[in-house]
């Protein structure tokens, strides 16, 4: 090895480094509808409200963007990851449990259509594959989809033919980064594949008193689109019920509709826009926040990935790794 490979080999270890991956990019998972970029204010609202150090839980946890920012920058003590898909469950239970085999089989895959084919196999019959299998099918899936929705085509199309490819969104180094920045906090994540009223119900009374719970069910109008479960009117009736009985600081988040307006009457909200703070171009898809048992600091408002990214500290250059080790 030159020493210039030396040093490139050693600058990649230290990207690698666990500590190098920061907020909305802490999530290996691409989410329709995640919430990552609420990271930063769901933080002022842990702040203004004294819940920090505390639980944070995410009954419908998807991405669990917002989760692992929260982690990550320090501002709970313990997270819980619950989504009742059993693909999306069995990819946080390998990522935290397992995470050396699953960095392993990143490292391992090639990124082609014939993985993508065996994958979609694997899904179609999960029966006979191991969690890792599954959860691993349902990230490389996840990672080679438009928008990240597993049943959505590839990303180039069948024949490849685009200027984008199907590994457009699949930087290994950068993926095995976040899988073992998530490792390496196992010990206070809590990962569950449980229905979410069921948690409300049966586990929620058992968490610290300085717990937030945020529920950002599927979307009332359009969640049959983008999640493999999603909810029929009864279910999101029952969820508002048990929401409005809630002993700890909780929020919502839903699709702004009349249905859900109805159902949530007598809760305080405010409105909400998938818009990022310092982006006003991009068109605005209205949303709505409810809440209870706290204060809010400031209407919710997302922020955009390139802002958070400047915290990251910045790579080390050829020169001074080099440098660095002589
Ligand atoms: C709107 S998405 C959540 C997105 C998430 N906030 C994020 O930032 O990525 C809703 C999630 O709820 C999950 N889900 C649907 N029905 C559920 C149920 N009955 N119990 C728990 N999770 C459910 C879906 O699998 C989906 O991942």
């Amino acid at each position: 090895m030159t020493s210039q490979e030396e040093a490139k080999a050693l600058i990649q270890l230290e990207i690698c480094k666990p500590d190098h991956v920061y907020g909305y990019f802490a999530s290996p998972l691409r989410y329709p509808g995640g919430k990552g970029r609420l990271g930063p204010w769901l933080s002022t609202v842990i702040e203004k409200n004294d819940l920090r150090g505390g639980w944070y839980v995410e009954p419908f946890a998807g991405g669990a963007g917002a989760a692992l920012y929260l982690l990550l920058e320090g501002y709970v003590e313990h997270i819980v990851i619950n989504d009742a898909d059993p693909l999306i469950h069995a990819f946080w239970q390998s990522v935290v449990s397992e995470t050396a085999a699953f960095v392993d089989m990143i490292c391992r895959t090639p990124v082609t259509m014939g993985s993508r084919a065996r994958f979609q196999a694997v899904v179609a019959n999960p029966e006979g594959h191991s969690t890792l299998e599954l959860g691993f099918a349902a990230f490389f899936l996840n990672r080679t989809s438009r928008s990240g929705i597993l049943a959505g085509g590839v990303i180039g199309g069948k024949e490849q033919a685009g200027a984008y490819k199907l590994d457009a969104r699949y930087k290994t180094d950068d993926l095995i980064a976040r899988v073992r920045a998530i490792g390496a906090k196992r010990e206070r994540i809590t990962v569950l594949g449980m229905d979410a009223l069921d948690l409300l119900l049966d586990c929620s009374p058992g968490f610290p008193a300085k717990t937030l719970l945020y529920l950002d069910p599927p979307y009332y109008v359009k969640g049959s689109q983008l999640y493999r479960n999603f909810y029929q009117h009864a279910d999101h009736a029952a969820i508002a019920h048990c929401a409005k009985l809630a002993g700890h600081p909780l929020l919502i988040t839903y699709d702004d509709v009349p249905e859900i307006r109805e159902l949530y009457r007598g809760v305080r909200s405010s409105d909400f826009s998938i818009q990022y703070s310092t982006h006003r171009a991009r068109p605005v898809a209205s949303e709505v926040l409810f809440y209870a048992n706290l204060h809010l600091p400031a209407p919710p408002t997302l922020t955009r990935g390139a802002k958070l990214s400047m915290r990251r500290p910045a790579a080390p250059t050829l020169r001074s790794s080099a440098a660095a080790r002589a």
